[in-house]
């Protein structure tokens, strides 16, 4: 019998002591450690201090199983219904979810987290800068964090039902920059974004590079994949869109999937100064705009709309 410490791959039983584990907690700064993994299942436990926002995506294997173990701290859950509040000792587990939920952490708060989808990585790499880059859009404007779920949503239903058609991009990268396209906006001033009236020159300057910004951001933590969806959100096929009027060769399938996303939830919410769509009339819409929207993408939107499946999710219709 062997004993050792994870990781050796070797048979026997193996030992995990975790440094500070139940002491150190940085103040939204999420740690995730590994601590056993046998084929597709792992053991992971999630710590974090202070307040902060992590989502529960629905999982692209319908087969997925995820439990979650609440060891310290509160946690809770905002579902359509009402929120519901998780304290230590108790537990939840998520299968066919179809919409994301998120999840709010109140004080120093450490989870059990088991998978049988393989997380750990892109877990990792997502949390790093999640909650920060959340909380700063958050509190910058309440319209973009409603927006940034919206559009995550409808990006998701759209790949999901473009099949054949769908970009080479894994799911959960197309997820980060849906619900992030937008984060440059933190650097434009709240005055200007919530500005009813038709935008001065100078002041439409900061609009027009808050997609230039979301990609800056999202690059070094992420990736170009990552970054060109934000950065060229505001592209149209023809040339016609910002910031740099890039044409159809230069814009990926994934980033049209989001520019879809974005302008069906702008033209479908009351922003306060615009006359806001139906559904159906949103999504006719952009597929009579062939020039500046992919039909392959609009295609899809009409028929989803037509089928009721975007109703779904809670976002639709917020
Ligand atoms: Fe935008
Ligand atoms: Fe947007």
């Amino acid at each position: 019998m062997a004993v050792g410490n994870f990781g050796d791959g070797m048979d026997g039983i193996y030992f995990n002591r975790i440094a500070g584990s139940g002491e150190i907690y940085a103040e939204n700064e999420p740690t995730t450690t590994l601590l056993a993994k046998q084929g597709d299942l792992e053991v992971m436990l999630y710590r974090i201090g202070g307040e902060s926002v992590v989502w529960l995506f629905p999982a692209s294997d319908p087969n997925a199983i995820e439990f979650f173990f609440v060891h310290v701290g509160v946690v809770e859950l905002a579902l359509d219904d009402g929120v519901v509040a998780l304290e230590p000792g108790e537990s939840f587990s998520v299968s066919g979810l179809t919409s994301e939920v998120p999840v709010k952490m109140h004080g120093d708060t450490q989870i059990l987290y088991v998978t049988n989808c393989p997380a750990y990585e892109s877990v990792s790499r997502f949390e790093e800068s999640l909650s920060d880059l959340l909380k700063r859009v958050n509190e910058k404007d309440h319209y973009t964090f409603r927006h940034s779920k919206a559009v995550l949503h409808y990006s998701l239903a759209l790949y999901d039902a473009m099949h054949e058609n769908c970009p080479a991009i894994p799911r959960d990268d197309l997820a980060v920059a849906a619900l992030f396209h937008d984060v440059g906006k933190c650097f434009v001033p709240v005055e200007i974004l919530q500005k009813p009236e038709r935008l001065e020159q100078n002041e439409l300057r900061y609009i027009l590079r808050h997609p230039v910004d979301s990609g800056r951001m999202l690059l070094p933590k992420f990736g170009e994949q990552i970054a060109e969806i934000a950065r060229n959100h505001h592209e149209r096929l023809n040339g016609t869109g910002y910031p740099r009027g890039l044409t159809k060769e230069d814009i990926s399938l994934s980033s049209q999937i989001v520019a879809v996303a974005d302008a069906f939830d702008a033209m479908t919410s009351d922003r306060g100064y615009n006359i806001v769509k139906t559904f159906q009339e949103a999504a006719e819409e952009l597929f009579s705009l062939p020039q500046e929207f992919d039909t392959r993408i609009t295609s899809v939107l009409k028929r989803l709309v037509k089928n009721g499946a975007l109703d779904e999710g809670g976002t639709a219709n917020a």
